[in-house]
C-alpha cells in the first residue's frame, strides 16, 4: 500500500503517549506523579469563562471570519503594542485553534520540497513533524555545554543554500531559557545578515521569572520583513483547551496562513473569541496571582534539586519546566526514553524524554503542579537517578 510519503515520516507525539501511560497506570490505582503534562494546573479566570457564557447564550455560535474576526485582531493589535513594543496592522494578524495549528500553517505557507528549517535543541515537540508534513527538512542543533542557544558561530555550521527558516522560542519549552537583550541583539543581527524567515514562538511570554520577555523583532526591527510572531492564549491565560493562537507577520504570510485556515478548521468559535477579546486586555495582571504561584514552585523545586545534589539541570527563567542532564547517568546503551518508561513503570514518576525535544540524555519535569506532588516526585526522581 501506498501512503503519504510526508505524512509516514511523522511520528506520534512521545509526550502524549507517556501520558497516555500514566493515565492508565493511575486508573490501575497506582499513585502516578505526573510531569509530563505541558498545562497550567489552574483554571482559566472567571471572568473569561462568564465572558464565554454570556457571549453563547447571547448566540455567538455561528462561524466567525476565517482567520479570526475583526475585535479579535484589533485586541491582538493592541496587546502587541501594549506589551511588545510592536505595531502590526489587524490584517497581518491571523488567529486560528491554537498556537499549534497557526506554526502548522506557517510552516506549510513558507516550505517547498526539501527546504531546511533551523531548530536550536532542546525545542518544542511538534516543530520537527510539522516540518516534515510540509515537505521540509528539519536541521537540529545538539544542545550545547551551556544549554542556552547555541552561537552563531555554531548555528552557521548547519546553515546551507538550503535553509530558508530559523526558529526562535523564548521563554523556552523545554528548558526554559529567555534570551537577554544582549543576546538578543547579537542573535538577531547575525539572523538579519542571513536573511532567512524567523519564526519567533512566544507562547510563554508571561512566565518570565527573573528576565522580563523582550520580543526578538522589538530588539532587532531588521529582522520585520522575514519576521513572523507566533503567540497565544494557552498559557498566558490558562485557556489551553480553548484553543487560540495567532501570528502576526508580513502581509503576504498573513494571506497566506489565513487562506490555509479558510480550507481547514475555518474560524475558532464567537464565544471564545469573546472570552479572548477581555482576556486580551486584562493582560498579564489578571495573571499575576497564578505566575507569582508558579516562580514560587520553580523557586522550591529548584532548591530541593539542589539541597538533594547530584541531579544536573538547567536553570529555568521562565515557562513551566525544568530540563534535567541524566547524560552522566545513563549506562551501557541506556536512553532517556528508556529511563522515562522504567522511571514509570517502577516509581510512577512521569517525566518525558529528552528525545521528545530532539534532546537525548535529558528528562522535562513540568512544575505546573502543587507543591506537596513537586517534592515527593524530586526526592522519587532522586532515588532513582542517584540512589
Ligand atoms: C513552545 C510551544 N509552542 C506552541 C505550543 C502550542 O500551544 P497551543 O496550540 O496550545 O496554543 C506549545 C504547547 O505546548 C508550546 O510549548
Amino acid at each position: 500500500m501506498s501512503f503519504s510519503r510526508r505524512i509516514s515520516s511523522v511520528q506520534p507525539s512521545p509526550t502524549l503517549a507517556l501520558n497516555a501511560k500514566a493515565v492508565q497506570l493511575a486508573k490501575q490505582g497506582h499513585k502516578v506523579l505526573n510531569f509530563a503534562v505541558g498545562e497550567p494546573d489552574y483554571p482559566t479566570p472567571k471572568v473569561i469563562v462568564d465572558r464565554a457564557i454570556e457571549s453563547l447564550k447571547a448566540g455567538r455560535t455561528k462561524y466567525t471570519p476565517a482567520g479570526g474576526g475583526p475585535e479579535l485582531r484589533q485586541a491582538i493589535s493592541e496587546k502587541l503594542e501594549r506589551d511588545n513594543g510592536l505595531t502590526f496592522d489587524p490584517a497581518q494578524i491571523v488567529v486560528g485553534a491554537g498556537a499549534k495549528e497557526i506554526l502548522f500553517h506557517t510552516f506549510l505557507s513558507l516550505i517547498n520540497d526539501g527546504d531546511e528549517v533551523i531548530l536550536t535543541t532542546p525545542c518544542w515537540v511538534s516543530y520537527a513533524d510539522q516540518i516534515r508534513a510540509a515537505g521540509g527538512v528539519p536541521v537540529l542543533i545538539p544542545v550545547p555545554e551551556h544549554g542556552r542557544i547555541p552561537s552563531t558561530e555554531e548555528i552557521l555550521k548547519y546553515a546551507s543554500p538550503k535553509t530558508k527558516i530559523f526558529v526562535f522560542n523564548s521563554p523556552n519549552n523545554p528548558s526554559g531559557y529567555i534570551l537577554t537583550e544582549n543576546e538578543l541583539k547579537e542573535l538577531g543581527t547575525f539572523l538579519a545578515k542571513q536573511g532567512w524567515w524567523v519564526i519567533s514562538d512566544e507562547i510563554y511570554e508571561y512566565m518570565s521569572f527573573d528576565v522580563p520577555h523582550q520580543s526578538l523583532l522589538k530588539v532587532c526591527p531588521d529582522l520585520r520583513p522575514k519576521f513572523i510572531l507566533v503567540n497565544g492564549l494557552s498559557k498566558a491565560f490558562a485557556m489551553t483547551g480553548w484553543r487560540v493562537g495567532y501570528c502576526a507577520a508580513p502581509q503576504e504570510v498573513a494571506t497566506m496562513v489565513k487562506s490555509l485556515q479558510s480550507h481547514s478548521s475555518t474560524c475558532i468559535p464567537g464565544f471564545i473569541e469573546d472570552a479572548a477579546v477581555l482576556a486580551l486586555k486584562h493582560g498579564q495582571s489578571l495573571m499575576a496571582e497564578d505566575i507569582a504561584k508558579l516562580r514560587h514552585r520553580r523557586d522550591t523545586a529548584v532548591k530541593l534539586l539542589d539541597s538533594l545534589g547530584d541531579i544536573k539541570y538547567m536553570f529555568p527563567q521562565g515557562a513551566y519546566y525544568i530540563f534535567v542532564d541524566i547524560r552522566d547517568k545513563l549506562r551501557d546503551g541506556d536512553t532517556s526514553l528508556k529511563f522515562s518508561d522504567r522511571l514509570l513503570q517502577e516509581h510512577y514518576l512521569a517525566l518525558a524524554p529528552g528525545e521528545a525535544f530532539g534532546a537525548p540524555g535529558f528528562l522535562r519535569l513540568s512544575y505546573a503542579t502543587d507543591e506537596a506532588t513537586i517534592s515527593e516526585g524530586i526526592k522519587r526522581l532522586h532515588k532513582a537517578l542517584v540512589g
